[in-house]
């Protein structure tokens, strides 16, 4: 089995890192946020993400999973190297290298033999190259001519199911260049190869182009059952039978045709940004991208506006947002709809009472500029508490099955019960049955 060290502890690289050291591989984590690594030294998990404290804590029981902020003692001695750092969008739209470069010339710094270098990170194509060269400085400062290869394996994971993701994958995609690396990269991935998960073995480029190309194509199917929600909306077709019947058709699959508030997280929102402006940067426009990135942008705005219309103004009306999280089981807010939404309710004078189960902590300092006009509730309940408008946001299991008269109940009696439901997770019929106002997307 290998000895690995994986750059980064986020939502990639601690499910990476705990996931391959289960695969049975030894893995030292690393990132430069002590009060992260010291969190995980303790036991702790820093982020939300169902099932991962279980496979943490077993593999640092079983000795294969350790945790350190020193750089070249974790990446010395390994024979791969994972980099799985953030790549936040730039302020041109495309992805910002700089923490990926850091990881770089990091390894460069410390390897003293033989070393794949893995690219997990999401990056744009052509970056597996300039990983190369940052390395290849670092070595030359060094005075050093060790060998070494640069491999490309995107992640496919997603927050919320993200170990059984890992462990489950689709596909596991290899891009390089060198027979050596690519039977490393066998050996660390054992467990999946020989459970027959599709392994795809290409070149740096095509590995790089699978990540984006499959990203931009979910976001294009959100942005356009959400087009079609909307002319629903306006030719009186229920969306749900729509995409249900759609889903039907082999060809088109039933997944990724949910219409919702838009979609968001750390990586729909800036992988779209970031191959749209590779396409314009080499003269081959996505205009489908460009266009599903406009549709969302519209579609967090049409929310808004489907509450203020319901209620008449926001002004000085209380409004109940259930769910901040960009989606269920997960505390990540990075470009969640909710915060749109937020920001575009305070903006017409509404003020708000906001709950989510794992969010809450991350929402106020996400929403500190319109803090004045936010509660932070308990609960849904006490969300609903003196509200004119209930707003469900995020689809958690635990607003699915709501007490429904107990939170009308709780709402205020001199207005017009409303129940917007962004998710489409109620019917018509049982909320209005409850005294309700509904109004979903699409029906
Ligand atoms: N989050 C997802 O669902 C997901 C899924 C697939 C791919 N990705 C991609 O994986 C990458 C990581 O995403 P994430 O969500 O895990 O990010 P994250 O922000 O949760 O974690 C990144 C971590 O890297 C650390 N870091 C940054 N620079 C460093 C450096 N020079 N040395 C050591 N550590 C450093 C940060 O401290 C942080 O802990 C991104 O490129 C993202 O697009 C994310």
């Amino acid at each position: 089995m290998a000895h690995i060290a994986v750059i980064g502890t986020g939502y990639v690289g601690l499910v990476s890192g705990a996931c391959l050291a289960d695969f049975g591989n030894f893995v030292t984590c690393v990132d430069r946020d002590t009060e992260k690594i010291e969190l995980l030294q303790r036991g702790g998990i820093p982020i939300y993400e169902p099932g991962l404290e279980a496979v943490v804590k077993r593999n640092v029981r079983e000795r294969r999973l350790s945790f350190t902020a020193d750089f070249a003692g974790a990446v010395r001695g390994t024979r791969a190297v994972f980099i799985a750092v953030g790549t936040p969008p730039a302020e041109d739209g495309g992805a910002d290298l700089k923490h990926v470069e850091g990881a770089a010339r990091s390894i460069g710094r410390a390897m003293e033999s033989y070393t794949v270098v893995v690219d997990k990170s999401t990056v744009p194509i052509g970056t597996a190259r300039k990983v190369r060269r940052w390395i290849e400085e670092e070595l030359e400062n060094r005075g050093k001519d060790l060998p070494f290869d640069v491999v490309s394996n995107p992640e496919f994971l997603r927050e919320g199911t993200a170990v059984y993701d890992f462990t489950h994958p689709d596909r596991v995609v290899i891009g390089g260049e060198s027979e050596k690396a690519r039977n490393l990269m066998k050996e660390v991935y054992r467990s999946l190869y020989l459970n027959e998960t599709p392994y795809i073995e290409t070149g740096l480029e095509s590995a790089e182009m699978i990540k984006y190309a499959s990203n931009a194509f979910l976001a294009v199917k959100i942005s356009y059952i959400n087009e079609i929600a909307g002319l629903c909306e306006k030719v009186g077709a229920d969306v749900q039978a729509v995409a249900a019947a759609m889903g039907r058709d082999g060809r088109i699959g039933r997944k990724f045709l949910h219409p919702g508030p838009g979609y968001g997280g750390s990586c729909f929102p800036k992988d779209t940004l970031a191959v749209a402006k590779t396409g314009r940067d080499r003269g081959s426009p996505l205009s489908l991208v460009e266009a599903a990135i406009q549709a969302n942008d519209r579609q967090k705005k049409l929310m808004v506006d489907k509450i203020e219309a319901g209620l008449g103004t926001a002004a000085d009306k209380t409004i109940a947002l259930l769910g901040l999280a960009f989606k269920a089981n997960t505390g990540d807010m990075r470009e969640a709809p909710a915060i749109a939404i937020c920001r575009g309710l305070a903006g017409g004078g509404a003020k708000l009472r906001v709950y989510d189960p794992a969010a809450m902590a991350e929402a106020s300092w996400r929403l500190e500029d319109i803090k004045d006009s936010i509660y932070f509730a308990s609960d849904e309940y006490d969300a609903a508490r003196g509200a004119a408008a209930l707003v469900i946001v995020t689809e958690w299991n635990q607003f699915r099955n709501m007490d429904l008269g107990r939170i009308k109940g709780e709402m205020d009696p001199r207005f017009k019960p409303w129940f917007f439901d962004l998710r489409n997770i109620y019917g018509r019929e049982e909320t209005e049955k409850a005294g309700f106002y509904y109004q979903g997307v699409g029906r």
